[in-house]
């Protein structure tokens, strides 16, 4: 007799507290960045429990990490189940791992009752989705898609580390795993995260399910100015890029999302240059982070990003210089794949609403290559990248559930 697979809640959330500890801060986060120590411990233990399951355990040139169970039908691609476990500098303990814990859960619960699927399952852990310490984010999934990886052997990360150092340490410490090329034939993706915005909590909706990734665009601003003496330099004899950088931000904080409901604009990072004290900063650099669900709109406020601070360094003397160091257009998902996790939660009884994703997804390059959908589950509060986001038990048990049963489905579809 086959048992119906079922998800154990507990040994759901046993693991997730188990991973929160690796990199755990004294707030209650993790600090997990792509390909650290603590990247690498993670990545260590979500194979050692594969193995020990009786899964094959490979990982590719950009370290992204699978875990196999194999189907009836050899011939068939995998479907792929997962998300990412690298986080935030100052970030919480569901990011990615939720979705990368709830797969393999999934796959356990398909292993626990015996259930055989067409295809293969496969679990993945994608490298570095969040790109803090080393950008571009969604790394792993990108290059699984396809994007030519080149130019990232020169990547230097925020801390001055290796990206092709760092990505060889990873890969070594895993010897276990079996090599594979970067990108391979797949039948299929699905990823659950939690929401990372408040709407499903505020309209208490225990699912999302995800038709679409608005775009993310990120640019670096460089103003130059002339470093001075801080108690020597008069108004009249001062280019300062600083006042020039302040007074764009501000400029742009006060057009681009009072005036656009669905914009937004993010400074993360700052620096002055050569930061010290009583000098005024020879240049300031910038990033910012632009998102849009309209294409058009990110190109207009890229274009009025570009001239805001063109013009605030021209009244006070200085240069700027703009770069988009990345561009991230969004997409919409496959019908077929969201109608299957549509199915499933209707299969479950659970309220459900469909919805457009603000944060970027590793499922947002997949889908170039195959089928792809999301599920989303509420966070408290709509918190995430802080160290204080949090999923109700109940809530990541759901969205587990709800994986399971999409995966099942997709992994035994007749149309391949
Ligand atoms: C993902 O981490 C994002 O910034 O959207
Ligand atoms: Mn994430
Ligand atoms: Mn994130």
């Amino acid at each position: 007799m086959t048992l119906q697979p079922e998800i154990d809640g507990e040994r759901l959330l046993r693991r997730l507290d188990a991973f929160a500890r690796i990199g755990a801060t004294p707030a209650g986060g993790v600090n997990r960045q792509a390909l650290s120590v603590e990247d690498r411990s993670a990545r260590r233990l979500l194979a050692e429990l594969a193995l020990e399951r009786g899964f094959t355990v490979f990982q590719d040139g950009l370290a992204n990490l699978f875990i196999r169970r194999e189907g009836s039908d050899a011939a068939l691609p995998p479907l792929l189940i997962g998300s990412h476990l690298d986080s935030q500098p100052t970030g919480g303990r569901f990011d990615g791992a939720l979705g990368t814990l709830s797969a393999f859960e999934a796959l356990e619960a398909l292993e626990d009752a015996k259930a055989q699927t067409r295809m293969p399952v496969e679990v993945v852990a994608w490298t570095n989705e969040e790109g803090s310490r080393f950008a571009p984010g969604v790394m792993g999934s990108m290059a699984f898609a396809g994007a030519d990886t080149a130019a990232w052997k020169l990547i230097v990360g925020s801390d001055g580390a290796s990206l092709a150092e760092e990505l060889d340490a990873t890969i070594a410490a895993l010897p276990e795993a079996a090599q594979r090329p970067i990108g391979m034939p797949i039948s299929g993706y699905i990823e659950l995260h939690i929401e990372q915005g408040p709407s499903l909590e505020k309209e208490r909706m225990p699912i999302g399910v995800v038709t679409a990734v608005q775009g993310t665009r990120w640019l670096e601003v460089c103003i130059q100015g002339s470093a001075g003496h801080a108690g020597t330099t008069g108004l009249a004899y001062r280019r300062d890029p600083m006042v020039a950088a302040v007074a764009a931000m501000h400029r742009l904080q006060a057009a681009i999302m009072p005036l656009d409901a669905d914009a937004r604009l993010t400074v993360g990072r700052i620096a002055a240059q050569p930061g010290s004290i009583n000098a005024i900063p020879q240049s300031v650099i910038f990033t910012v982070d632009l998102r849009h669900p309209q294409p058009e709109r990110l190109d207009a406020i890229e274009a009025e990003v570009r001239q805001v601070c063109r013009a605030e360094a021209e009244a006070r003397n200085c240069t700027a210089a703009i770069a988009r160091s990345f561009d991230m257009p969004g997409a919409a998902f496959s019908p077929d794949m969201i109608d299957v996790v549509e199915e499933a939660v209707n299969s479950l009884r659970l309220p459900h609403k469909r919805m457009i994703s603000g944060a970027f997804h590793d499922a947002l390059f997949i889908a170039r290559v195959a089928p792809a959908a999301m599920i989303f589950v509420p966070c408290r509060d709509g918190l995430s990248h802080n160290e204080a986001e949090y999923v109700e038990p109940a809530h990541a048990i759901t969205g587990a559930r709800v994986l399971l049963q999409a995966a099942i489905v997709a992994a035994s579809a007749k149309n391949n």
